[in-house]
């Protein structure tokens, strides 16, 4: 026998042990170590092939096929065993990071709707339902807007009521920037912008160097605009009535309109509200002249001023309108029976929690608007 002979027997002999060593090579680095053993440049397999250079060439005829058959035998048998690995490894990564998407919910789930969020949803239901659009404005506001166009020229005292906050810049229209101090300008910039007839409402930040127990530097209002042909003070009363009969869930509420002054509005009224003393607390509902009952002053309101409309781009002799305007913090306190307006803005979580609203109480009509808290 020859040497190449020799290397064929053993070769032969050991490719059944090679490859049921490939078959239970455990991992890829295992079988990795075999086939460098097999067919690597040092190979038992690959030292075979080398051996075909040196045969005569009927010899390497006969041989050949052989020799070829072990190799691709041992490759067949890496590769299979490879994508078995391969696979194996797969499915326990995929099995070691399963998600069990069936596992139930948290049990008590931690956030919570704002009452002031909530209130602002309330109203935007309610005036939705009488076709009120909700509009918005910037918080960073032009002197214009914010007092000119509301007929607070320069110098107006009106503007000595508003502790506004400036800005050092100009603004564009003249005077400074500023943080507007109430949501009136949205009355002229909606205007300005959709013309007339215009139903809105527009609840937002508000912002006035002021603070103590009852009023905090940012706050929040919520505006109301009406702009049609033949609009009256009857449409206001109307109005406003049905709003707040909404949002505190009574049919007893009963206004009452003052006479009052507000620059943009001619005429100008307050609306009181009548309330009964009960154990010491307020609660809304009833004449406040009753035994026992008072009036509380809750809002601003009056038929748009002309000189207002005719800033906003309108003829004042064709459209006519009533606004309002009403602290949405107030409504609030008065619904859900909070004491002190700095806990708003204070961001306790236990107060949160105890005030706060589940986000899945969305206020509707249908359902009542106010929320189980
Ligand atoms: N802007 C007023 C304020 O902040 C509130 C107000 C009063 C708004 C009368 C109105 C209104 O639209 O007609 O004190």
């Amino acid at each position: 026998m020859t040497d190449t002979d020799n290397l064929a027997a053993a070769a032969d002999a050991s490719i059944a042990a090679a490859i049921a060593q490939i078959e239970a090579a455990a991992d890829l680095s295992a079988l990795e170590a075999i086939r460098v053993a097999l067919l690597g440049k040092q190979g038992s397999i690959s030292a075979l092939m080398k051996t075909l250079g040196a045969m005569a060439p009927e010899e390497r005829q006969a041989r050949a096929p052989a020799i070829q058959a072990l190799r691709q035998q041992a490759s067949d048998a890496i590769a299979a065993r490879k994508t078995a690995l391969e696979g194996a490894a797969l499915e326990a990564q995929l099995a070691a990071e399963a998600l069990d998407l069936t596992l139930p919910a948290p049990e008590a789930p931690r956030g919570t709707v704002h009452p002031v969020s909530q209130v602002m949803d309330e109203l935007a239901e309610i005036f939705a339902d009488l076709g009120f659009a909700v509009a918005t404005g910037p918080e960073i506001e032009d002197d214009w807007y914010n007092f000119t166009a509301l007929n607070m020229p320069e110098s107006h005292p009106a503007r000595a009521m508003h502790d506004t906050f400036y800005f050092p810049d100009t603004a564009p229209k003249g005077g400074r920037m500023l943080l507007r101090t109430h949501t009136s300008p949205v009355q002229v910039r909606t205007m300005l912008a959709e013309g007339a007839p215009l139903r809105i409402i527009a609840p937002g930040r508000v912002y006035r160097s002021d603070s103590d127990a009852t009023h905090t530097p940012m706050f929040h209002q919520v505006e109301g605009l009406v702009i049609d042909r033949d609009i009256h003070l009857g449409h206001l009363k109307w109005t406003l009535e049905t709003f707040l009969k909404a949002f505190f869930e009574r049919d007893d509420i009963v206004l009452r309109l003052r006479p009052s002054y507000f620059p943009f509005t001619e005429p100008s009224v307050e609306v009181d509200v009548g309330f009964a003393l009960v154990d010491g607390r307020r609660v809304l509902g009833g004449s406040g002249d009753a035994a026992g009952h008072g009036w509380m002053e809750l809002l601003g309101s009056g038929m748009v001023n002309r000189r207002v409309i005719e800033a906003s781009g309108l003829d004042p002799d064709e459209w006519q309108g009533f606004a309002f305007g009403v602290g949405v913090d107030r409504l609030a306190m008065l619904k859900y029976g909070m004491d002190d307006l700095r806990a708003f803005f204070d961001g306790d979580v236990r107060w949160l929690g105890h005030y706060g609203f589940s986000a899945f109480d969305q206020p509707t009509l249908s359902a009542g608007v106010g929320a189980r808290a």
